[in-house]
């Protein structure tokens, strides 16, 4: 049980809280599922970038998953090894392209012909053959959150079928571009397995269309999404995705990469505010909390639920908007929620908050990002500290 009131006291809100030995129990769950298959499981960073959440998982074998230079040098840093690195992203500057090949990852992901031909010009300045990967867009309907939906060709990313094949002749008659891979993510928060799977049979059939034209690749990447409980939703079992996967892939012998993100951390963390004030306006109640959209965007942003615990409070449950400071409408923990009657220094507890919590907030407001906190073994520890004033002006200019 993790001590929310103490952490409270100790570091002040609000404040995210992360519990480590989770995120090890479903690393291993899922790791157990491709037993016994050549894999690799990529951290897909951008769902919880800080560094000691990445170290926890190289520490147990993990690769990374990265979205830009940034996130590149963040597994680099926090010691991912860099033949387990992937870069993917839809657009990819000059800059990161290159820098990316000096590091020498494991693949740059390539989203579009433009990109392919920039990744072989640069490796071409460079003097090496760059490993690279193609996303294919299967044009799936992942049924998720239209925001979070990216494997139907209405989506920006990857590319059709017939684009990719004409990427993989084009790159088997390079000097430059060495193709590893493939790779397909039709979406986040998939709760339903047959759309991965008819992804998965169908970029299987691509590869195996390459090799009969002698292109051999090494990596089978089926990107990330495994969703998670935020409410009662059905999940998928790590058994029966692997089996999903494994299903498309039968006779074929490639390595699979997956990219997990959400499922390793988001019910693995907590965001703890407190409330400011109760009030009622006419009929409607609200909470007002010191936690808000600039810190937990989520809700704001696709309407999304997380549950939310008050805790020591017992009284009757009325439904009420959670409400933070930000001078913006939208700015809401949750709407219409039972809660009982909150007082002054209250605690509530959002659940699930480990997954594209802190990692999209702003300073909205100048607001300070909070402390992050894990939990490890019932020890806590600090692993960012809050963002103060002088923090958030540091890289401001004639003011003075
Ligand atoms: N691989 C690729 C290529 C991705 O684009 C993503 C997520 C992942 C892996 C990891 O997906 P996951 O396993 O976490 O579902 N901000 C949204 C989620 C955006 C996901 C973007 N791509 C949210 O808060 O729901």
């Amino acid at each position: 049980m993790i001590q929310f009131q103490a952490l409270a006291q100790t570091y002040g809100t609000p404040l995210y809280v992360y519990d480590f030995d989770a995120m090890k129990e479903q690393f291993e769950a899922l790791k157990v599922a491709f037993r016994g298959r050549k894999s690799i499981l990529a951290y897909a960073v951008k769902a919880n970038s800080n560094l000691s959440v990445i170290k926890h998982f190289a520490a147990q074998g993990s690769g990374a998953d990265c979205v830009s230079i940034g996130e590149v040098r963040r597994a680099l840093t926090a010691g991912v090894p860099k033949y387990r690195v992937i870069f993917s992203g839809v657009g990819k500057r000059d800059d990161e392209i290159r820098e990316a090949i000096e590091h020498d990852i494991l693949y740059i992901n390539v989203e579009s012909e433009g990109e392919l031909g920039r990744v072989e010009t640069i490796a071409k300045e460079l003097n090496v053959k760059a490993r690279i990967s193609i996303r294919v867009n299967p044009n799936i309907d992942p049924k998720t959150h239209p925001y979070i939906s990216t494997g139907l060709h209405d989506n920006k990313f990857g590319v059709e079928i017939d684009a990719a094949k004409r990427m993989y002749i084009h790159a088997k008659n390079s000097e430059n571009l060495d193709a590893v891979g493939i790779h397909f993510h039709i979406g986040s928060q998939l709760t339903d397995l047959e759309p991965i799977y008819e992804a998965a049979v169908i970029v299987a059939d691509l590869l195996r269309s390459l090799q009969a034209i002698d292109i051999e690749l090494k990596f089978f990447d089926i990107g990330g999404g495994l969703g998670v409980r935020y409410d009662n939703e059905t999940t998928i079992t790590p058994y029966d995705y692997a089996q999903a996967i494994l299903g498309a892939l039968k006779g074929i012998d490639v390595t699979i990469i997956c990219e997990p993100g959400r499922f390793l951390t988001a019910n693995a963390g907590y965001f703890l505010t407190k409330v400011l004030y109760e009030k009622q306006n006419g009929t409607k109640r609200f909470v007002v909390v010191d936690g808000a959209m600039n810190d937990l965007i989520r809700p704001s942003l696709y309407n999304a639920y997380h549950r939310i615990e008050a805790i020591g409070k017992t009284s009757d449950m009325t439904p009420v908007d959670v409400v933070g400071p930000v001078c913006e409408s939208g700015d809401f923990l949750a709407k219409n929620y039972p809660l009982p009657a909150m007082e002054h220094n209250d605690l509530l507890v959002v659940h699930s908050a480990g997954a594209y919590g802190f990692g999209m907030g702003s300073n909205y407001n100048t607001r300070g990002r909070c402390a992050e906190i894990a939990v490890e073994n019932g020890e806590a520890r600090i692993i960012r500290a809050r963002e103060t004033f002088d923090d958030l002006i540091a890289l401001e200019r004639e003011y003075l």
